[in-house]
Order: C-alpha cells, then sequence, then structure tokens
C-alpha cells in the first residue's frame, strides 16, 4: 500500500500486516500458506484472492503461488457460496454449531473440510472477502490454520458508514481534513484512494457506504442526475468489488430541485412518478445501488409535515420507487422540534423520536428502514438508549451511532467509543416477555422484519492517518466489528486493532490497549457526567460553555440553578419521558433510587446535596470527576511517553501531539465547570483543591 501523502504506517492503519507475531504460526503451517486458490470468477471471489495473496506475502515473507482450485495437497481454498467445496464446508459447520438461526451471512474458516487444506467460505460472496480478512487477522493473532474451524455469523443485515461529505470537499463533523469523494463540486476522480478505503472497510465486514451529508443542498440534490451519475457509478463499482453497496442521502424536496414540479408532496401522483423514473435513471448507472438516505423534517430540512402528511408517507413514496430496483430507504427518526423556548418545560427532545414514529409502526413499507441514534438525544458521550428502537414490532430498524467524534473529543481527544456502543447495544430489551438484547430487537428477528442494522457516521478524511488522530482509527475498526457482532467484547477488539496496528509487543500492546479502553470514561469524568450532557461550546461542540445552549432554540438544558441541576424526565413530574421504555426500565429510570448514577441527571432534577449511590454529593461528584479526568488525561500522555523508542516516530509523535490538546482541553473544561458549579451553588469542595 502507498500513502496518498504522508506516512505509510499512518496510512496503513490496521492493515500493515506486521510480521513479527506470525513467526511461530509460520513456521508451524508447513506448505499450507504458500499456496492458494479460488472457485469462482467473480468481481468479489478475485478480490478476496487478491487479499489473501497480498495479506499472506505480507505475514510470511513469501508470496504464495496462486494454483487451480482442484490442486491437491496443502493449500488455502476461497471456495465460492455454491462450489462443492462451499456447500460442503457450509453444510459440516452448520452440523456442528446447529443452524444459524436469522443469520444474514455466515463465514467459515476450516481446515476440516479437505484434510490438510484450510478452506474459506460464505453463503455470499462478500462473506468470501470477509472470511479471507477473518482468516488473516487470526494467523496475526497467532492462531495457527491446522486447528481452524471456525463459523462466525451475522444477524446484522445492513452495516453502514455514513459520510457526511459535502459536493465541495468539506466535511460536516469532520475533523481528518477533506472528503475523499468530492472536491470543487464534483465527485473525486481519485479512485486509488477510494480503493483503499474500500479496503479498510471490507477488511472489518463492512458492507454499505453512504457518501455523501444527510443535510443535502441543492447541489448536492444534483447526484441523481447525469451529471454525477456516471462518475458516482465509478465509486459504486470499486465498493461493489469490495462487497459494499453504495447509497445516496436524498433531499426530501428532490422533485422540486430537480424538476418544474412546485410541491414534494408525497400523496401527489405527479410526485410518485417523479420520484419512479428518477429511481429508474440512478438505477441504470448503479444497478446494486443500496438506495437512498433521508433526514426530513429535521432541523429544518424538508420534509412531509410541510403538505400535513406524515413520516411514513414521505417515507413510503421514496420506498415504492426504489423497491422495483431492490433499494431501500433509510428514514432517519431525528425528528424534532428545534425552535424550543428553555422556559418551556412542557416539550421534550428527548420524547420526540417515540412521539413521532410509535404511532406509525406498521405504516411503513417493506423496505423503510427507520434509522434511530442511539440515544434520544444526539450522540452524547452518555445516553440512555432510544426507547424508539426497542418498541418498534412492524418497522425495520436501524441504530445509528457517530464514530466521528463530534461530541466526544474531535479527533485531539482520544475518546474509544465501543464500550459506549457495546453497553447500549447490549442493554435489556423485553420482546413479549422475553428478555433480549437491544441489538437483537433491532436485527429484526423478534419482528419478522430483518432489514435492519448498525449505521455509523464515519470520522474519516483525507488526513494521511484516515482519522486525523491515529488512535481514532480503532473506532472505525471497532464500528465494523461491532455492526457485524454486536456482543463482542471491546476488550477484545482493542487488543485485535492494538495488534494489527502496532504489534503485539509489550509495553506497547498492553498499554495502548488500556488507554483506549480507559478513555471514554476519562472523556466522560472530565466533561458533562452524570447523563446531563451538552455544557459544549455551541457550533463546534468542542471546549467547554456550561450555559452555552442554556438558552437557546436547541432543546438541550441542565436546568442548573443554585438549588440543583438535572432534568426531571419521570412520568410522576417530569416530561413522562420515561413512560417510552418498557415497564421495567421504565421503572428503573423513574425511580430515584434505582436510576444508575451515570444517567441521574438525564432523568432527574436533584439539589447538589443528594447523593449517589457511590455515596458521594452530586456536587463532590462533579469536582471529583473534573479533578480526576483532567488528571488521566495527563496519565494518558504520561504513559505514551512512556512508549518512546517503542514506536515509529509518526505515529509517535502525533498521538503525542494530541494528547496534548486533550490535556489542555481536560484542564479547561476542569476549571470552567468547577467554578461554575462553585458559584451556583455556594458549596465547596470537599477536598479544599483549587477552584477559580
Ligand atoms: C447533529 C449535528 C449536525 C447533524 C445532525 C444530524 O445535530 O450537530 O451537524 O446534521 O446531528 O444527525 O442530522
Amino acid at each position: 500500500m502507498t500513502a496518498g501523502s504522508g506516512d505509510v504506517t499512518m496510512y496503513d492503519c490496521w492493515l500493515g500486516y506486521r510480521r513479527a507475531g506470525p513467526e511461530a504460526v509460520v513456521a508451524g503451517s508447513g506448505d499450507v500458506l504458500s499456496r492458494v486458490a479460488v472457485s469462482g470468477a467473480s468481481a468479489v471471489l478475485r478480490t478476496a484472492l487478491a487479499e489473501l495473496v497480498r495479506g499472506l506475502s505480507a505475514l510470511t515473507g513469501r508470496v504464495p503461488a496462486v494454483v487451480p482450485e482442484q490442486t491437491a495437497g496443502p493449500l488455502v481454498l476461497i471456495a465460492a457460496p455454491r462450489s462443492a467445496a462451499g456447500a460442503h464446508a457450509l453444510t459440516t459447520m452448520t452440523r456442528t454449531r446447529g443452524p444459524a438461526d436469522g443469520e444474514d451471512e455466515v463465514i467459515v474458516m476450516t481446515a476440516l473440510a479437505r484434510p490438510g487444506q484450510v478452506v474459506l467460505t460464505s453463503n455470499t460472496e462478500a462473506g468470501c472477502l470477509h472470511a479471507v480478512f477473518a482468516f488473516l487477522r487470526r494467523l496475526q493473532a497467532g492462531q495457527a490454520p491446522a486447528g481452524l474451524h471456525v463459523a462466525d455469523g451475522t444477524a446484522s443485515r445492513l452495516r453502514m458508514v455514513s459520510h457526511w461529505d459535502n459536493l465541495d470537499g468539506t466535511i460536516e463533523r469532520g475533523y481528518a481534513g477533506a472528503s475523499i469523494f468530492f472536491k470543487d463540486g464534483q465527485v473525486t476522480q481519485d479512485l486509488h484512494r477510494v480503493r483503499d478505503y474500500a479496503r479498510l472497510l471490507a477488511s472489518v465486514g463492512v458492507n454499505a457506504v453512504c457518501v455523501n451529508n444527510v443535510n443535502v443542498t441543492a447541489e448536492a440534490a444534483r447526484l441523481l442526475t447525469a451529471a454525477h451519475l456516471p462518475r458516482l457509478a465509478r465509486l459504486a463499482g470499486i465498493f461493489r468489488d469490495h462487497g459494499i453497496r453504495l447509497f445516496l442521502s436524498v433531499s426530501f424536496d428532490s422533485p422540486m430541485i430537480l424538476s418544474g414540479i412546485r410541491a414534494a408532496d408525497p400523496l401527489d401522483p405527479q410526485v410518485r412518478d417523479w420520484w419512479r423514473s428518477q429511481a429508474g435513471q440512478v438505477y441504470a448507472h448503479i444497478p446494486d445501488l443500496g438506495g437512498f438516505q433521508v433526514k426530513a423534517d429535521s432541523e429544518s430540512r424538508p420534509g412531509p409535515s410541510v403538505y400535513g402528511r406524515s413520516q411514513a408517507d414521505g417515507a413510503n413514496v421514496i420506498a415504492d420507487a426504489l423497491r422495483p430496483f431492490g433499494g431501500v430507504v433509510l428514514w432517519r427518526a431525528f425528528v424534532y422540534d428545534c425552535w424550543q423556548d428553555w422556559r418551556d418545560r412542557s416539550t421534550d427532545r428527548a420524547r420526540a423520536c417515540y412521539d413521532t414514529f410509535m404511532p406509525l409502526d406498521g405504516a411503513f413499507g417493506e423496505n423503510v428502514i427507520v434509522q434511530a441514534k442511539l440515544g434520544p438525544m444526539d450522540f452524547q458521550v452518555r445516553e440512555p438508549p432510544s426507547p424508539l428502537l426497542t418498541a418498534l414490532r412492524l418497522t425495520s430498524a436501524a441504530i445509528e451511532v457517530q464514530i466521528t467524534q463530534e461530541y466526544t473529543g474531535q479527533q485531539k481527544d482520544l475518546c474509544f467509543l465501543h464500550p459506549q456502543w457495546h453497553e447500549v447495544m447490549n442493554g435489556r430489551a423485553v420482546v413479549d416477555g422475553d428478555v433480549t438484547t437491544l441489538a437483537h430487537v433491532v436485527s429484526g428477528h423478534k419482528t419478522g422484519r430483518p432489514n435492519g442494522g448498525v449505521t455509523g457516521v464515519v470520522n474519516v478524511g483525507d488526513d494521511p492517518s484516515w482519522t486525523g488522530h491515529v488512535l481514532a482509527q480503532a473506532n472505525l475498526y471497532a464500528f465494523g466489528r461491532l455492526a457485524w457482532d454486536p456482543g463482542i467484547d471491546p476488550g477484545t477488539v482493542a487488543a485485535e486493532w492494538v495488534t494489527a496496528t502496532f504489534g503485539a509487543a509489550e509495553p506497547v500492546a498492553s498499554t495502548v490497549t488500556r488507554m483506549l479502553l480507559d478513555s471514554w470514561r476519562v472523556y466522560e469524568s472530565y466533561t458533562a457526567p452524570l447523563g446531563v450532557g451538552w455544557m459544549v461550546t455551541p457550533g463546534t461542540h468542542y471546549g467547554p460553555s456550561v450555559d452555552g445552549y442554556e438558552y437557546s432554540r436547541w432543546g438541550t438544558y441542565h436546568f442548573a440553578d443554585r438549588e440543583g441541576i438535572g432534568v426531571d424526565r419521570t412520568a410522576a413530574t417530569g416530561t413522562g419521558f420515561t413512560a417510552q421504555y418498557e415497564p421495567g426500565q421504565a421503572r428503573m429510570y423513574e425511580d430515584i433510587g434505582s436510576c444508575p448514577d451515570e444517567l441521574l441527571l438525564f432523568f432527574h432534577h436533584v439539589p447538589y446535596r443528594h447523593r449517589l449511590k457511590s455515596g458521594k454529593t452530586v456536587i463532590q461528584h462533579i469536582y471529583d470527576s473534573h479533578f480526576d479526568g483532567a488528571e488521566d488525561a495527563r496519565r494518558m500522555l504520561r504513559d505514551w511517553l512512556s512508549l518512546a523508542g517503542h514506536l515509529d516516530p509518526v505515529r509517535f509523535e502525533q498521538v503525542r501531539s494530541r494528547l496534548e490538546l486533550q490535556v489542555a482541553n481536560a484542564k479547561e473544561w476542569r476549571d470552567v465547570v468547577n467554578s461554575y458549579f462553585f458559584r451556583k451553588s455556594g458549596i465547596g469542595d470537599e477536598l479544599g483543591r483549587k477552584i477559580f
């Protein structure tokens, strides 16, 4: 791999294939890794073979010979889904592990189906590519090919990264340079970088990419026209070769922007016909387009409410147009009143998503996926799960997380987000009396509408490291692994990423893994703990401004006064948001005695001297967490500095400079927040530390 600019090690991310780990594996593998074959000839299988050759060459130091598939003797065979070897391996594995209940894609790596050989296969062609990457990952982690006998499945049909890239090359909430897809109003011609990106995504099982911002300008609406479609088709082709489908964000007003139609009323036959014919044009260029993503009636974007129509009416007119081509509509549920008055305590932004969409459960077309953010507000460092995601019964749903660190440090501060996503996705859900997890419900198998999945607003730009902070690459990696398997442990994933990125040698491996795993809690502690959220600088969303949004129109208030802080969202005395959860969860959040400390201020307004379950008062927790968090940020910098000489200088320096910014940011948060609450409450720090 070559870096477009800058440093190769940063650019390679986790696909640098370091040799140190597998030396023993290679030594003990006989000739198995020296010959490869593929049964089948599609583009994705060709990619799989090329990746296998590339990975094995790097890991073993020898380029494997590509031999015919019938070759006897040791080799690694990529077996197409319906090939004899593939079918045999899949059946053998299914017999061993039982039927893959509800799984969309299963990958198999087995040394048993053809003794002396390793067979990599799947029930899908993209899965064969995923199996190759999974195989290389295992080799790298030191697992011998001889003992391999693994089947791994995913229930998430959609595993999508979403770019908020604009046609002028800027990226909304992007912290890693300019767009890799658009420049000066055009789709890029730099397909080299796009190809390298497709590899990164495929290597972690991502199977869909939406390339443009959900906030679709009139200029971007033209992506649906012949002005841009030929170049978009080239992007789609590259992604197709990697088992990834292209999606586009579209404006609800497209019929008005792109034709003479005067209104975008979804029930108007003229509008319906326009969507149909436009979809036909798009699919003529990109026959396997995944579909459209739509942000409608949200933050001043146009939508069906303008015409007195429902969200389902809006989604269905577009879904109907895509159905003949097998496309889906990702309809964002981020619909709320962004013209609030802080004095109005009855309007609660947290309620909006459920209040709008739940009454429409059952009204959406088969190929509509309602896409809701992980929490009921907006990608804060801590939020409870969105109640809509577990409540919908008749509608396919996707959970949307934010990989780009808008509210979580903007790739200046280290914040490994997998632990947060994992906690929410594995949170309790109850369906028809059965206790399960949110991820299981979202995957659709409880509802029989298995179009569901996981989407993430991605953190990638044209920075030499892709993500602006080398350690933020771990968030992209973890997203793919979590989208594939919501149950996978963040500790496992962090260690995997560190090994693939930096190697398994100490002290680097354990130090960096620990830094990643601590970082979410640390970031939370010096910013806005106890679920209170926001307190960020308006507009940029980096750095503290306790009252920055307190009197604004956005509905993001903490209601701190001289007596206390927090939002009363109880059914008894507050906004009633707690009642949107199933009864068990509703009771837990409603009762101040059982509401978890880390979400207390999300659900309750309490006096500063209220005692947490930890035994501390709320005000003391605010002081302690900010002092500790700032100290922890310094400790992370020290830990990193202790690795000097163990890492290549480019990555070492890049991360060092970022951690220095983080130390300064944490200190600023500490001082601004502590002074604010000391002055507001008049209560001092029990430990008498310096508060300005
Ligand atoms: C956040 C973010 C916006 C974005 C919006 C969305 O509010 O600040 O930039 O457009 O989310 O998810 O649509």
